[in-house]
Parts: C-alpha cells; structure tokens; sequence
C-alpha cells in the first residue's frame, strides 16, 4: 500500500473547476483530477464529509465551504496495481465519446463505474431514453448529455452501447440501420440477442456481444464478451475498459461460450440466490431469528467464496478441509448426495443452457 500526503487546496477557483459547488448541499458529485500520479474521486455528499472506497483506493475528503474560502483535503491511500491499472484504462478510453441507447439499471451501473473510477469524463457520455423525467435524473447524477433521440446519440459515438431490454430491441435496430459507420463499434448486453441476429438488424459488422449478470449493478458482476472480427484490437482494448467497471470481464474467441456462460454466470445468481434462501429456511426452522439466519448465511457464503479464491484449492479438497469422519459435514454431505444435489445442480445449468439456444433460434 502508498500513502499519498494529504493537501490543502485553500482556492475555490483552483478547485471550482473539477468540483461542481453549487450541488455541494445536495446528492452525491463526481469530481476526477488526474494530477498527482493517481485519479482522485471526491464524492462530496452532503455537506462538509465524503468519503468513499472504489477500486482498491480508499478516498477520503473534507470541505469546508464558505462563500471565498474553500478547503478541500484530501488523502488517499491505494494499491499501486490498482492505480496502474486505472490510470491504463482510463488513458485507453481518454477523448472515447460513448452512447448509451436505453440507458436503464445497466446503463446507470455501468455509467457510474466508468466515473467512479474516472476511466471518462461527463462529457464523453451521452444517453438516449424516450422518458424527459428518466433523462433529468440521468443529467442530475451524472452530468452528462441525454437525448430522446436513438439516431442522435449514436452520431457522435465512437463506441455504442445498447442497454435495452431484449423486447425494445426490434425497434432500436430499426432505428439504427445503416446508421452506424464500421469505425462505431457497437456493444450488445442484450440476453439472448446472438451476433448474427445484431449484425443483421443494425446492418453493421463491429459487433461486441456481453453476458452480464445482475452483480454488475454493482461492479461485482462477471461479464463474458466475444467480438467480430471487425473490431481491431484497440478497440478491443477500449472494451475491456469498459467492461471492467461492471465486475470481471472475461474475453472468449467463440460465441457459444457466450451462451454457456449465459447459462453458467448469466443465470448464476439465480442458482446462488436458491441456495442461500434454502438455507436460511432451514436455519429459521432450527429456531434461528430470519434476521439472524441471513446474516450467518450471508457471511457464510461471502467468506466461502473469498477463501476458495485465496486458496486457489480445488473444491472437493476445500470440502474435505472440513469433513472430518462421521462428523457433521460428512453426515450432511450424505444428505445433499442422497438427495441429488449436484445432479440438481448439473440438470439446472444445462436446462437454461438449452433454454438459450432454442430462445436465440425463436428470435430469428
Ligand atoms: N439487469 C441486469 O442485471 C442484467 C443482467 C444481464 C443482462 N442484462 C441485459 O441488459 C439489458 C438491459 O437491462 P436493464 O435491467 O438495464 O433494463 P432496463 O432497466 O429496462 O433498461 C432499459 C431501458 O431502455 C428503455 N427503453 C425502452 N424502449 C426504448 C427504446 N425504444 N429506445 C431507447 N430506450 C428504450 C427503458 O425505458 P422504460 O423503463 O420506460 O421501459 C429502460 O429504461 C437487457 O437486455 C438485459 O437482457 C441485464
């Protein structure tokens, strides 16, 4: 870890120009200024305190404000990795002007980690929503451009997103036709939407197609992409960025491990969700508070999957670890196997993988 001092900026007009005062009082800014060696996000929330953690740096500010005499200090603490990498990212997406086409939940997920990790600025984002009070929240949190228009956001955009639900998505490829020149690389989180199907309806060969999962809300998620020969690898580059502020991004050379992993990652938390509230059910009818039973589940299962990850063990040995014989895990193992679980398990992935493929061909 490095420590960076900390600094006074004792100027409004010095700091004015990377933080909005104006909006100080109200919800939460983004401020980036990439001076001393890393990028600094202050999200001034509320009044006088921020602090915030975001990709391995912790950043923490205080502003005192006063109609001529504003003080920002700052002090962030951070791993060099993590600045290394962001300040790659962020010089790969410098000057990078981005459309949004629908900008939903995802949208919003993926906008705010490409600022909270200061990979673009504002002004290179514009997104398209046919909703004026949806467009204002999106200029009110973010600051960016917003238009009704699907064509006008496009126009500018050196890379295109499209965050519609799979049924707007006719209609947006409509819009789009032949509108997009080869250089626009375009981006597709759409479920189910395959390549051929994308390529076709916009009339367009730079097609980049992503499996999310719904803990990309959050920057957890894990996104599996594939692209068209079309898209060069600088622009590879650019997506990977992108990517990157919603979770693990995992690049594949075919797209049928898009659909696997729609079915293995995409459907994922679906499987963990089931899980976990089987467990705190049975939890609550040993006699456990539910409030209690989540939390010992919660914990149970976040410390699990961080331990797997640190070990770098194979599970069965992880699971071994803790079975020792005729004890607890064992007798409870015998149950799950008895029961079927993993055969449970296997059939379940395997359904929605079939489920995929055959809602790609109905699309058709
Ligand atoms: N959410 C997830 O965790 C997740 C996970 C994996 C994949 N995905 C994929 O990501 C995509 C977006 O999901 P989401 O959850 O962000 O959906 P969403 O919140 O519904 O976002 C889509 C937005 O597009 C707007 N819209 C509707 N018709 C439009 C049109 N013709 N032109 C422009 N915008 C239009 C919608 O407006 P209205 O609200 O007025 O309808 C909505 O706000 C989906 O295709 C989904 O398959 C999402």
């Amino acid at each position: 870890m490095q420590e960076k001092a900390s600094e006074a900026v004792p100027s409004a007009r010095w700091i004015g120009a990377d933080v909005v005062f104006a909006d100080v009082a109200s919800a939460s800014r983004y401020h980036c200024r990439s001076q001393a060696a890393s990028m600094l996000t202050l999200a001034l929330d509320g009044h006088v305190w921020a602090s915030r953690e975001q990709a391995g740096a912790s950043v923490s500010g205080r502003l005192a404000s006063g109609p001529d005499n504003v003080t920002v200090e700052t002090k962030v603490t951070e791993s060099r990795d993590t600045a290394e990498t962001g300040d790659a990212a962020a010089s790969t997406l410098a000057e990078t002007r981005l459309a949004f086409v629908g900008a939903g939940v995802m949208a919003e997920a993926m906008i705010a980690g490409l600022l909270d990790r200061c990979l673009v600025r504002p002004q290179q984002i514009i997104a398209s929503h046919p909703r004026e009070d949806r467009r204002q929240r999106l200029i009110e949190r973010f600051g960016i451009q917003t238009t009704e228009s699907n064509r006008d956001a496009v126009e500018q955009a050196e890379i295109v997103l499209l965050t519609v639900k799979p049924q707007a998505l006719a209609t947006v490829m409509r819009q789009l036709h032949g509108r997009l020149a080869p250089r626009q690389v375009t981006i597709s989180i759409v479920a189910g939407a395959g390549i051929e199907k994308l390529s076709r309806g916009l009339g367009h060969d730079a097609i980049v197609r992503v499996m999310p999962n719904t803990p990309a809300q959050i920057g957890k998620g894990m996104l599996v992409w594939t692209a068209t020969e079309e898209v060069d690898e600088g622009q590879r580059n650019k997506v990977k960025a992108i990517l990157g502020a919603l979770g693990e991004e995992l690049w594949v050379e075919d797209e049928k491990y898009v659909d696997m992993a729609t079915a293995l990652s995409g459907t994922g938390p679906t499987y963990v969700f089931l899980m976990m509230e089987a467990l705190i059910d049975a939890g609550v009818h040993m006699g456990f508070p539910r409030r209690i039973a989540e939390q010992i589940v919660l914990q149970t299962v976040a410390g699990s999957v961080e331990f797997a990850r640190v070990s770098g063990k194979h599970m069965a040995e992880l699971r071994n670890m803790v079975t020792s014989p005729g004890g607890t895990s064992a007798e409870a193992i015998y149950q799950m196997e008895k029961g079927g679980l993993r055969t449970v398990y296997s059939r379940a992935v395997y359904a929605a993988y079939q489920r995929t493929k055959s809602l790609a061909k109905d699309d058709d």
